[in-house]
């Protein structure tokens, strides 16, 4: 079954409202006949009514970077899925490592926030991936895994072909140290191999991205890998037309 690709920028902390008002105007002339392949900004949480306003009627849709799991409540300075999708906001992203790493971010929150982000309307874009000392103990899979499971277990197997999962090595994020092939590859089928232990249409239809040091000059190659669906842009995801060039590379 084809899956339609699908490349996601996520800006991290970078980009004011007017910054982000600047790239969109560079970046929409570059994209306007993209075809074949969705494309996705993930942007702070201040540039998101912009974004969505500058980019309706554009192939560039708008994500939020993460979201709490309760609707409303006294948790101060956290946002909420209605609140993203009042917005107009058409996903966001869950689990990046960052948060992981920085912001105590668990997999018992996450197995809350992927149906919460679902049950809202939200497409969850899920991350999840090794360190450098896990791939080197061959701890990988058992990683991956762990997160796959309880991360998605509150997903019913009905909806879990709505999520998005992104595949992102912690140790090829702003490293410039891009997974190989090989690697991306083999994780993203082991990925695959898991939800469909689950659901087996599930399992064919998910969307799976790499992310991970992706630039203009090794998109193609990698977007080309027969389960990769896509890829989630850091760094190279800022600049309009080194951005639109990976774009471009997964409508080819
Ligand atoms: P880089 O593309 O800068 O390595 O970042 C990847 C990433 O973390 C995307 O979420």
């Amino acid at each position: 079954m084809a899956r339609t690709p699908l490349v996601a920028g996520n800006w991290k902390m970078y980009k004011t409202e007017a910054q982000a008002e600047e790239f969109i105007q560079a970046l929409l002339p570059r994209v306007s006949s993209l075809d074949g392949a969705d494309l996705a900004i993930c942007v702070p949480f201040t540039d998101l009514r912009a974004m969505v306003d500058s980019s309706r009627g554009s192939p560039v849709e708008v994500f939020a970077q993460n979201m709490h799991y309760e609707p409303e409540g006294p948790f101060t300075g956290e946002i909420s899925a209605p609140m993203l999708g009042e917005l107009d906001v058409r996903g966001v992203v869950l689990g990046h490592s960052e948060r992981r790493q920085l912001f105590g971010e668990t997999d018992k929150a996450l197995a809350l926030k992927v149906p919460a982000a679902l049950d809202a309307g939200l497409v969850p874009i899920l991350c999840v991936g090794e360190t450098e000392e896990e791939r080197d103990g061959e701890e990988t899979e058992r990683k991956l895994r762990h997160q796959i499971n309880e991360d998605l277990a509150g997903v019913p197997a009905a909806r879990l072909a709505e999520v998005v999962v992104a595949y992102e090595p912690i140790w090829a994020i702003g490293t410039g140290r891009v997974a190989e092939g090989e690697q991306a590859q083999e994780a993203i089928a082991f990925i695959r191999a898991l939800v469909s232990g689950r659901d087996e249409a599930a399992g064919e239809s998910l969307r799976i991205l790499y992310g991970g040091s992706v630039k203009p000059d090794n998109a193609a190659e990698l977007l080309a890998l027969p389960d990769v669906d896509g890829a989630l842009v850091g760094g190279a995801s800022l600049d309009p037309a080194s951005f639109a060039e990976i774009a471009a590379a997964a409508s080819r």
